[in-house]
């Protein structure tokens, strides 16, 4: 394997794979090579190269801020990172992740979400997990305790009941509503109706308001590296609102929703997950920072490939864009962080040790996004 490249004073050699495309090919090369050259700060690189540092998705500012005191206490990057985003998990305002997400089709909170550490490369994660509001600790236990990495369902449900965590019931009242409104406008000609009363109840206004008549869906994704350069992450999500009662999406999966290699950095997404899946995400962002991009770049580069492999006609624009989100984020060993997104103006969070956790602008490949884009 070849070794990180994390200096701007050492550029790496353009890459030599012919599978890569033009953008790919400046992600590794290109760039770089040209700051060095000319001697210039690399802005993108918003983590300066001090550890500790956490990254995470806009939802992800206070999540950010315990990760990295978690770190500074000793605990492991991975440890830190899931218990940052155990604060969003049990968050009931947080409408996309753990207690409070929005369920699936038939009005179930159903949870995905998974771990990696990255000195052993070992993993966690659970999927279409029902009754637990901390699906990332969970994950954290099937790896820490189990020689696997995913369990699902009900099997899932078990194991942590074993472990003594309590089941509960995740939908909130403000869920519960928006769900009975979404069941009641979905089609004239099946049984439900979306009653006056529902529809200008405030959490569904509230709802209408924020994320439109589309189903999209959130997550948090949270990476750390702590100060001897070990890494970890974490991505947890209620997943797609209103799902097909069974569907996973990225989030849970190693390689898609995240990716962690102590050799290089971690990385992770939120947004369309079955995008993500179909061009393996965080796993390819690693993968372009191994070969010398650094996370800005690689995370361009990754929704490059995505938005390449966005085919069918019904997740296209009429200028034959995405009509949907994804965001990557990323983090290298030396603690250079950066996120980007497909549209323009979305945000993601930062904290690095001794200094106040703070939202920061992501890197985009289109323009301000079109009005009916709904928010991930
Ligand atoms: N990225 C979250 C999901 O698609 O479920």
């Amino acid at each position: 394997m070849r070794a990180m490249t994390t200096s701007s004073n050492h550029p790496p050699a353009p890459p030599s794979d012919p599978g890569l495309t033009r953008r790919e090919a400046i992600a590794v090369g290109t760039v770089a090579a040209a700051a060095a050259v000319a001697g210039a700060a690399e802005p993108d690189r918003a983590g300066g190269g001090r550890a500790p540092l956490a990254v995470a998705s806009e939802n992800g500012l206070a999540a950010v801020a315990r990760a990295v005191q978690r770190m500074e206490a000793g605990l492991a990057p991975v440890e830190a990172a899931v218990e940052g985003v155990a604060l969003v998990e049990a968050d009931p305002e947080d409408v996309t992740v753990g207690y409070g997400g929005l369920p699936n089709s038939d009005g179930v909170v159903q949870l995905d979400a998974c771990c990696m550490d990255g000195p052993t490369m070992r993993a966690g994660a659970v999927a279409a997990l029902e009754g637990f509001r901390h699906p990332a600790r969970v994950a954290y236990e099937i790896m820490r305790r189990t020689t696997r990495v995913l369990l699902v369902g009900e099997g899932a449900a078990r194991f942590a009941t074993s472990l003594g965590f309590e089941a509960e019931n995740l939908l909130t009242e403000r869920a519960r509503k928006i769900w009975l409104y979404w069941r009641g406008q979905m089609s004239a000609i099946d049984d439900w109706m979306a009653t006056p009363d529902l529809i200008e109840d405030p959490d569904v206004q509230w709802f209408i308001h924020e994320h439109g008549a589309i189903a999209p869906q959130g997550t948090i994704n949270l990476c750390a590296v702590n100060a001897a350069g070990e890494l970890g992450g974490t991505t947890t999500t209620s997943g797609l609102f209103f799902k097909i009662p069974g569907r996973v999406g990225d989030s849970p999966l190693i390689g898609a929703g995240l990716f962690v290699d102590n050799e290089v950095g971690a990385a992770g997404s939120t947004g369309r997950g079955e995008s993500v899946i179909q061009i393996a995400g965080a796993h390819t962002i690693v993968e372009l920072m191994r070969a010398g991009a650094s996370p800005r770049d690689a995370c361009l580069g990754a929704l490059d490939r995505l938005v390449r492999a966005t085919r069918v006609p019904y997740l296209l624009d009429a200028d034959g864009r995405p009509n949907f989100d994804v965001k990557f984020y990323a983090v290298t060993k030396a603690g250079e962080a950066a996120a980007a997104a497909i549209w323009a103006g979305a945000k993601y969070a930062l904290c690095r040790a001794g200094e106040e956790a703070r939202l920061m602008d992501c890197a985009s490949l289109y323009p301000a996004p079109p009005p009916w884009l709904p928010r991930t």
